[in-house]
């Protein structure tokens, strides 16, 4: 059972002793039940080596405890301190030029290095033995992000050794690899594993084999760097939750795999962070859509370790949260699955790089805006929060995020403005803006509960995954392909047989003719009378049994079917040749969910999100106004405010209101 709807993340280290009771009374004060704390603070807690100091860590967890706060504690591997690294330098990563990566910044450090593991071992066993039996202490985060500046980052000789390891395994026999890896081109050949490296810095482009395999490999080598440290976590201290804070759609871990050993997920959401090129987009469903991702990391609800609690930026800053923004921010995450909303952090920092990543405090620790208004937000939701504990929206729809596929158009993305992510959003986005409420899947889910599987890109395709599409679709379900997809087999070589899609042609009722990439151009999609943009790709289709719906009206193709339609056994396919602009997605959302049977929460103007969760059959509503003017909107007469509050039928500037429906 979960207790906390809120929490902070806490550096007492950076303040002088005598404030921690007052942070912990004000934090009291405020709502919150729990802190994060520790996850970079190793050369504190071990100066020397085996010279654990934790008597200040215990000090702040005692006062903390008096206030009935509980804490969550994280191993410090992303931080490796000065004696170590002095002592033994090469657990720095070296990079795919060979060149190392220095102290003074994080994340500095090789994660297959036997030496660098023997040291986190001393500590995480140490420190998991010293909180085991501390009752504040209630669950653990290992390292921080893992696979943000990891991943690609170290090649050096033991993650080569773990490489080749990790190839001999799969493939037995060099021979197995030359085939599966295609070396006869360009002399490639391997004599044996121990010929192999990690892909360095070559005069031309990479093998797609070997780069795809060294993505998969690397992905592993963190999933396993996190089971290494849940390991001495679970023995030394049990009965303690271990969670980790993902960050949305990064790619380096498949966040499935590392669920796997999370008992929940958890999620870091900056939305105004100081990252985006232009901070006058509109971006809540790109949000939106990180948020149902997470859910699908275990596939139920889950917690928000760092929330944005100020204006945030390192060097170059974002925009200033405006009035009631961070609070809508919060209330998205509530409103797509989570439990609990951690924010980050306690108070500004006034040393180091995250000087200006603003904290529910300012840097002089006297409560300003930000405090106030998060504040009232946990008075006034906590109740809402623990409602709502464990329940997650109901989507009938599913998009496969898949990694592979992702790592395979990352290797080769066919047209330079191409992004695996971007396309699947503009899938989401299309759905998001009718209301229709959305889950993400990977191959591994089963895709039986879905009326509708959107399967964007499916480049690489087993006869495996064709088969498993193949009975969703016999079964009655309507699955959506798009352009280059059953083009490779699982090891990224082409396939040579039969007509693209291959291993599912004849599922699509298509063969593709020929395939245009839109290079410097867009083009035209003809249909129902109108014509609508598309870009980047136009696989040129040909109908064996499948009806096409819409056709290109641009170059020597026009005429030809873009979009196609395929009844197969109880199901549909539907098959989608290039890259669709807004409104010719929203032309198809709407096509594919009348086919289907699939109705919109509700119709809103544009900047108002609508999501639902259900408990026990009860509906909880959001309505979410991502816009700075008020905006009207009509719900049904059975919804009731959650906190009886009038309903005008006005959504205030960057407004939320909860509705519930028994
Ligand atoms: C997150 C990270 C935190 C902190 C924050 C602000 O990505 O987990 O440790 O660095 O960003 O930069």
């Amino acid at each position: 059972m979960n207790h906390y709807q809120f929490g902070v993340d806490y550096y007492p280290e950076h303040w002088p002793k005598e404030r921690w009771a007052t942070d912990a009374r004000m934090m009291r004060e405020m709502g919150i039940q729990i802190v994060r704390m520790a996850e970079f603070s190793w050369a504190k807690f071990e100066p020397s080596e085996g010279a654990f100091r934790f008597e200040d860590l215990d000090e702040a967890i005692d006062i903390l405890g008096r206030e009935g706060i509980d804490v969550i504690l994280g191993t410090p591997s992303a931080a490796p301190p000065a004696w170590i690294v002095e002592r033994d330098p090469d657990i720095q990563p070296l990079d795919w030029t060979m060149r190392r990566r220095h102290f003074g910044g994080r994340h500095h450090d090789c994660q297959s290095h036997p030496v660098y593991r023997a040291h986190i071992k001393r500590y995480v066993t140490a420190f998991a033995a010293h909180y085991a039996d501390n009752p504040h202490v209630v669950g653990w985060q290992v390292d921080n992000e893992l696979g943000n500046s990891h991943g690609d980052l170290c090649f050096c000789e033991h993650c080569e050794a773990r490489f080749r390891a990790w190839l001999k395994q799969k493939y037995v026999t060099i021979d197995e690899l030359n085939r599966a890896w295609g070396t006869a081109f360009w002399s490639q050949g391997y004599a044996s594993f121990d010929q192999v490296h990690a892909p360095r810095v070559t005069v031309t482009g990479l093998n797609p084999s070997q780069d795809l395999d060294w993505k998969r490999f690397t992905s592993n080598l963190i999933c396993e760097f996190h089971q290494f440290q849940a390991d001495i976590l679970r023995a030394h201290a049990p009965g303690k939750f271990i969670t980790h804070n993902l960050m949305g759609f990064c790619s380096k871990p498949s966040y499935y795999d590392l669920g796997k050993q999370l008992d929940f997920a958890s999620h870091d959401q900056y939305p105004g962070g100081h990252f985006h090129a232009r901070h006058d987009e509109y971006r809540a469903d790109w949000h939106a859509a990180e948020l149902d991702f997470i859910r699908a990391v275990k596939q139920k609800s889950f917690w928000i370790m760092e929330q944005q609690s100020g204006i945030t930026g390192w060097e170059i800053l974002g925009r200033a949260p405006k009035p009631g923004q961070i609070p809508l921010w919060a209330m998205q995450c509530v409103a797509h699955g989570a439990d609990t909303i951690v924010f980050f952090r306690w108070r500004s920092c006034a040393m180091g790089t995250e000087q200006y990543w603003h904290g529910i405090l300012p840097h002089n620790g006297v409560p300003g805006r930000y405090h106030r208004e998060i504040s009232a937000f946990m008075k006034k939701y906590a109740p809402l929060l623990k409602e709502l504990n464990g329940s997650v929206p109901k989507a009938e729809m599913a998009i496969l995020r898949s990694y592979d596929q992702e790592r395979a158009f990352d290797i080769q993305p066919h047209h330079p403005q191409h992004r695996y992510i971007q396309h699947l959003a503009t899938y989401y986005k299309a759905f998001h803006r009718a209301n229709v409420p959305v889950d993400f899947v990977g191959e591994e889910h089963d895709f039986t509960p879905y009326k509708v599987l959107i399967a964007p890109l499916q480049f690489l395709m087993t006869p495996e995954h064709a088969a498993k599409l193949r009975a969703y679709v016999e079964r009655g379900g309507t699955l959506v392909l798009t352009w280059r997809s059953g083009v490779k087999d699982g090891t990224n070589l082409c396939h040579t047989e039969g007509a693209l899609p291959c291993l599912v042609d004849d599922l699509c009722g298509v063969a593709l003719a020929e395939y245009d990439c839109l290079r410097d151009t867009t083009g035209l999609v003809h249909w129902d009378g109108v014509d609508y943009p598309c870009d980047i790709w136009c696989d040129v289709l040909e109908t064996t049994t499948a009806e096409p719906i819409a056709v290109y009206a641009h170059e020597f193709y026009a005429g030809s079917p873009a979009i196609t339609r395929n009844r197969y056994g109880k199901g549909t396919v539907y098959y989608v040749g290039t890259q669709m602009a807004p409104e010719l997605a929203d032309r198809f959302a709407c096509e594919l969910c009348a086919d289907a049977g699939i109705k919109p929460l509700l119709v809103t103007p544009h900047g108002v999100e609508v999501t639902h969760r259900v408990v026990d059959g009860k509906r909880y509503l959001f309505l979410l106004n991502h816009l700075e003017t008020s905006q009207r909107v009509d719900v049904p007469a059975s919804w009731r405010t959650w906190d009886d509050a009038d309903w005008s039928g006005e959504l205030s500037e960057l407004g939320v209101q909860v509705f519930v429906e028994e």
